[in-house]
């Protein structure tokens, strides 16, 4: 009798706890997807943009089933963090530069060889050519599925020194990169020493000397307010940051097809427009740049150009091997 009363006791715990996690399957089927997106830059930068209307695209598509939240200037985490914290599940999309990645493939270091593409059109061509496709798909291995690419623009160097014309004028100096062997190497063929270190301590680093200089877009480097606490910006145009939409590929395998067709279309959507604003965007924090009178923006000669050009030419060599020459044959392709 007491064994059969031990019995039941058992069978109705389980029932109860049974029921009662069965609880929250139940209410979970009506809770939204809630996808957190973080990202390092401002609002009104081209990425910022992006983010904003993939959300509203993407909330519009499925009313209360999906709900974007959208982290801007490294809000959640900073730089070095975001990977690892896709890869763990707290976020569901990011958005790095190209220069970030290259922990997961090498591959993907074309992208920050110096003077290799001539303007964002050609990296355009380049991304949306088969090579670039399938750098998308190149690191599914790691857990990191590429869904598309968005613009930024092409990189300036900026420094706290009154001459920057030629690379003479670097030698010497600190510099901040992002995280990248190549951009490491390209410093290092200037003879200047280059510091890696997450895009929101830049400006800090600026202004306290603990670097001399960087090099960035046009939009980050006005929306960073870094022209306030450096002195001459020069249009070297010397390299691209460009990013990476991923998402975790795992996650993105598991969701309901529909939601799954529906977040591309909204990506896609959303890649067009910030695409579109990125050279705009640029182009205005250039102006408001000159208009501060903060930073003076020195313009190269042709010349000058050509003597950048060769001295961070050992750089591709360097790489050659890890990158593979078809990849730099192909976005060599994409200039003409
Ligand atoms: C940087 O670290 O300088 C940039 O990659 C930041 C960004 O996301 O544009």
């Amino acid at each position: 009798m007491k064994s059969l009363n031990r019995l039941r006791r058992t069978l109705l715990t389980t029932a109860v706890a049974a029921g009662a996690m069965a609880l929250p399957f139940a209410a979970s089927a009506q809770a939204p997807i809630v996808i957190k997106f973080s990202h390092v830059v401002a609002e009104q930068t081209p990425k910022g943009q992006g983010a904003m209307k993939f959300k509203e695209l993407a909330e519009k598509k499925f009313p209360g089933r999906v709900q974007v939240q959208v982290f801007p200037s490294s809000q959640l985490f900073g730089d070095a963090k975001e990977l690892e914290a896709l890869l763990l599940g707290d976020v569901q999309f990011i958005a790095p530069s190209l220069s970030k990645f290259d922990r997961y493939t090498k591959k993907i270091q074309v992208y920050d060889l110096p003077f290799l593409f001539d303007n964002i059109e050609a990296v355009d061509r380049f991304q949306a050519g088969p090579q670039g496709q399938a750098l998308l798909k190149s690191m599914t291995n790691r857990g990191l599925l590429g869904l598309g690419y968005w613009h930024n623009g092409m990189k300036q160097m900026s420094t706290n020194k009154d001459k920057l014309t030629r690379p003479e004028d670097v030698k010497g100096l600190k510099f901040r990169i992002q995280a990248s062997d190549v951009l490491e190497a390209q410093f290092r063929e200037l003879g200047a020493s280059p510091q890696k270190m997450a895009f929101s301590e830049v400006y800090q680093a600026l202004q306290t000397g603990v670097v001399d200089g960087q090099e960035n877009t046009w939009s980050n480097i006005y929306s960073q307010k870094f022209h306030e606490v450096q002195k001459t910006i020069a249009e070297t145009n010397h390299g691209v940051i460009d990013y990476m939409l991923v998402t975790n590929a795992k996650w993105w395998s598991g969701l309901p097809a529909d939601i799954r067709k529906g977040l591309t279309e909204a990506m896609a959507e959303a890649t067009a427009h910030a695409n579109k604003l990125a050279a705009d965007i640029n182009q205005a924090d250039r102006k408001k740049i000159t208009d501060t009178g903060k930073a003076k923006i020195q313009t190269l000669s042709k010349d000058d150009v050509a003597a950048w050009r060769k001295t961070m030419e050992p750089v591709w060599k360097k790489f050659e091997g890890a990158i593979g020459r078809d990849l730099i044959d192909g976005a060599l392709q994409s200039n003409k």
